[in-house]
């Protein structure tokens, strides 16, 4: 545990009941906030999250030379200075705990002919940078780093940015859309091409702000083409509720028997919904109701009705559309019958933590039995757990989401060693899920 950090507990208690939302998505949240900085005039912005991810990104923009004004809850306004108009930042650019703000504003720095470091926390400190660095220094930008390419380092952007062609090495819509962002600043057409489909917020909000971006599909992938140097007309953003952050209430009403839960609005991009998807094949019954289109995006207020679940195999190209979802998944599968088959997951040791390790780990301290082969996970679920376990949370937020709904459900109360990084993401997790009738404290 370090200083200031918080311990919590999950207990079972009767079924959840009620009508609720989440906070509002993180990934389009940094996006609004990134472009609207990059865009020549006032963006609007509803629904922001303010969780403590998205409040570094508003901070790094504005010490870009950017305004970012808080006018009421959610709501946002960002005066932007211009595709390549970034100004050097006095100090250090302060990341916390989050990978996108960090990898998708080395991007927009990149195309900026400006110097500046970037920071994390150690979470942060440990995570891959250079998978973004390698195509951001054929655009023109140098960097300064550690041998190993980890935060803290210090980027030079391009004087004169190179348009490129890159193919992701890894499926990454973080490295994606730093790749798109720097090519904004670049004469001529920016492409990437991705062998698997990621989320495409970065492409969606980058043609809502005038750009012009075609995408093509190519097999199971993209082919994004993206011309360069539009002026960034800014326009209302309108955040929907995060998808990765309801699958924890979502997965609490499924395995806490006689609840129903309907969660308001909640995003239902099709690259985002690889969970829903997968539940429903385990027997889930997440019924979606008054489908409709909130700026740009589908969203549906979700039924949520406890049930029994079986095990099932998710194939792994289907990762990339639920990649932070798989530890809630294997909570979901430790009360399903049967075993889950999780293929594909060599991502998931990257993240805030190494998530393949600790969703294991998590899993085994509440006495389900669990199986790694290679980077796929097999949970073998009897549909109830003995829970009692003290789950260590690796300064990863949806660890210790995930480890709470377990102990909503399993026998004997579940702890965690720290639910201060809750925060990043999901600001108000506790008090949401003691409104449906949880016991956490
Ligand atoms: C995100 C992309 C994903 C995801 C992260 C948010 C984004 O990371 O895990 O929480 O907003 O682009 P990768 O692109 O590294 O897989």
């Amino acid at each position: 545990m370090h200083a200031g950090s918080a311990p919590l507990t999950a207990r079972r208690r009767g079924p959840l009941k009620g009508r609720t939302r989440v906070p509002g998505d993180k990934s389009i949240s940094h996006r609004a906030l990134i472009l609207g900085a990059l865009a020549v005039g006032e963006t609007r912005i509803s629904g922001l999250l303010e969780g403590e991810d998205v409040l570094n990104t508003a901070k790094a923009a504005e010490a870009l030379g950017a305004r970012v004004r808080h006018m009421g809850e959610g709501e946002w306004r960002v005066h932007g200075v211009g595709v390549g108009g970034f100004a050097e930042p006095a100090g250090a650019l302060d990341f916390g705990n989050s990978g996108t703000g960090c990898r998708l504003m080395l991007g927009a720095v990149a195309g900026c002919p400006i110097t500046a470091a970037f920071d994390g926390d150690a979470s942060l400190r440990r995570r891959p940078m250079r998978r973004v660095l390698d195509p951001l220094e054929r655009i023109g930008a140098h960097t300064v780093t550690s041998a190993e390419g980890r935060l803290p380092l210090t980027l030079a952007g391009a004087r004169e940015p190179i348009p490129i062609v890159y193919e992701t090495p890894v499926p990454s819509a973080q490295l994606k859309s730093a790749v798109l962002l720097a090519g904004l600043s670049a004469p001529g057409e920016t492409v990437v091409v991705e062998a698997e489909a990621t989320r495409d917020h970065t492409e969606k909000m980058l043609a809502h702000f005038g750009a012009d971006v075609r995408v093509q599909s190519e097999g199971e992938g993209r082919r994004i083409t993206l011309a360069g140097q539009p002026e960034l007309a800014p326009q209302p953003i309108t955040v929907p509720a995060d998808p990765s952050s309801a699958a924890f209430p979502l997965v609490a009403a499924l395995i806490t028997r006689g609840s129903d839960v309907i969660l308001d609005g909640v995003m239902m991009n099709p690259l985002r919904t690889g969970l829903i998807t997968t539940l429903i094949e385990m027997g889930a019954s997440v019924e979606r109701l008054a489908i409709r289109n909130e700026g740009g995006e589908e969203v549906a207020d979700l039924r949520i009705r406890a049930g029994t679940l079986r095990g099932v195999e998710v194939p792994a190209a289907r990762a990339p559309a639920m990649i932070d979802e798989y530890p809630v998944l294997a909570v979901a599968a430790a009360f399903a019958e049967g075993a889950t088959v999780m293929r594909g997951l060599k991502e998931l040791r990257v993240k805030e933590s190494d998530r393949l390790a600790a969703t294991g780990a998590l899993l085994r301290a509440n006495g389900v039995a669990v199986e790694f082969e290679g980077d796929d996970l097999i949970v073998h679920g009897t549909g109830r757990a003995a829970g009692g376990g003290l789950v260590t949370t690796h300064m990863d937020h949806r660890i210790a989401m995930a480890a709470l709904v377990m102990g909503l459900a399993s026998a004997k109360p579940v702890k965690i060693d720290d639910g201060s990084f809750i925060a990043t993401s999901f600001p108000g997790f506790v008090e949401l899920m003691c409104g449906l009738g949880a016991d956490l404290s």
